[in-house]
């Protein structure tokens, strides 16, 4: 028998084919080389079943995509007291490359945002933890998520830490504050490689099913993430995920989700399924055009919505 779910999908790329707004990221000039016209979409469900159309073979670096993981993976390795004493769980309201520090604490307001990424990457892999401790780290845990191997584009990272600044800046106000300790270098370093962790629609999929399911990766079954670090972990991708942005996603999608300046977009409703989508041309919040487009459609003709 025919499945209508790819026929669904294939519809859906095809109402957007001709749908040109919003421009490609620049300011990471590896990026800038991107094609503009790719759009792939993948939906996974809790069995394990993946579907996609589209470009859904084509990788693109995950970038702040892989923000909600290394929260999660900070949580594991360092427990919700030192993660929390690090980073809050507020929408800042602002861009993602705003220092956003709440008064007081100079913690940065949420994980999602650069300053609060930036203060997460720094806390994985434990107290004594290296630089290169931490990348790996976080490049096994995505590659545990995705069910296969992933691997960092190093062209995505050197054209990104050349041009790194404002993320070096961001943490050297940290250093100041006491938040962050040790070399900033090392923590921008880790954290431009960690962004650079190549992926397609059908990972990023996998990736949100497995927060969708309560942390069991479903293609593996491997418990992967604690059921109340992907509860939490949800919980801030809800708030915050979509930068300044955030409210007016929740009211019109009401999924949870992430999105990344290559152009990616991960979506996971709580036991229900995980998504991914691509198309590199983005809005000014840098999130990607079509993208949200195609969210908001599923939400919409699938009753996706969580409220
Ligand atoms: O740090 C940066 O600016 C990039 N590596 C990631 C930013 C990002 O993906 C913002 N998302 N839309």
């Amino acid at each position: 028998m025919r499945n209508p779910v790819p026929d669904y999908l294939h519809e859906i790329l095809d109402s957007l084919r001709d749908d040109r707004a919003g421009t490609v990221a620049d300011y990471i000039p590896q990026l800038a080389d991107a094609d503009p016209d790719v759009l792939g979409v993948a939906l996974a469900i809790p069995n394990g079943r993946t579907y996609s159309v589209g470009d859904d073979r084509v990788e693109f670096s995950i970038q702040s995509i892989s923000k909600p993981f290394a929260y999660a993976a900070a949580l594991i390795d360092r427990g919700a007291d030192a993660v929390d004493a690090t980073v809050g769980v507020e929408p800042s309201g602002e861009a993602f490359d705003e220092l956003s520090l709440e008064g007081g604490t100079h913690r940065p307001k949420n994980p999602m945002i650069n300053a609060g990424a930036l203060a997460v990457h720094h806390l994985l892999a434990g107290d004594d933890a290296t630089s290169q401790d931490r990348v790996t780290r976080i490049v096994e845990f995505l590659s545990e998520l995705a069910g296969r191997v992933l691997t960092v584009d190093e062209d995505v990272y050197r054209s990104e830490i050349e041009t790194a600044d404002r993320n070096l800046a961001i943490v050297h106000m940290l250093r100041n504050y006491g938040v962050v300790a040790g070399s900033a270098h090392a923590v921008v370093d880790g954290y431009t490689r960690q962004c650079a962790v190549r992926v397609t629609v059908r990972d990023l999929a996998v990736m949100g099913a497995t927060l969708a399911n309560a942390g069991v990766q479903p293609v593996t079954g491997n418990r992967v993430v604690p059921a109340a670090v992907a509860r939490r972990t949800l919980a801030v991708m809800a708030g915050c995920g979509m930068y300044d942005a955030a409210g007016d996603w929740l009211v019109r999608v009401g999924i949870p989700a992430k999105s990344g300046v290559a152009g990616g977009l991960m979506g996971a409703l709580p036991g229900e399924l995980g998504l991914g989508t691509v198309s590199p041309r983005l809005d000014t919040h840098g999130n990607s055009v079509r993208g949200v487009a195609i969210c908001e459609r599923l939400s919409r003709d699938m009753g996706m919505h969580l409220m």
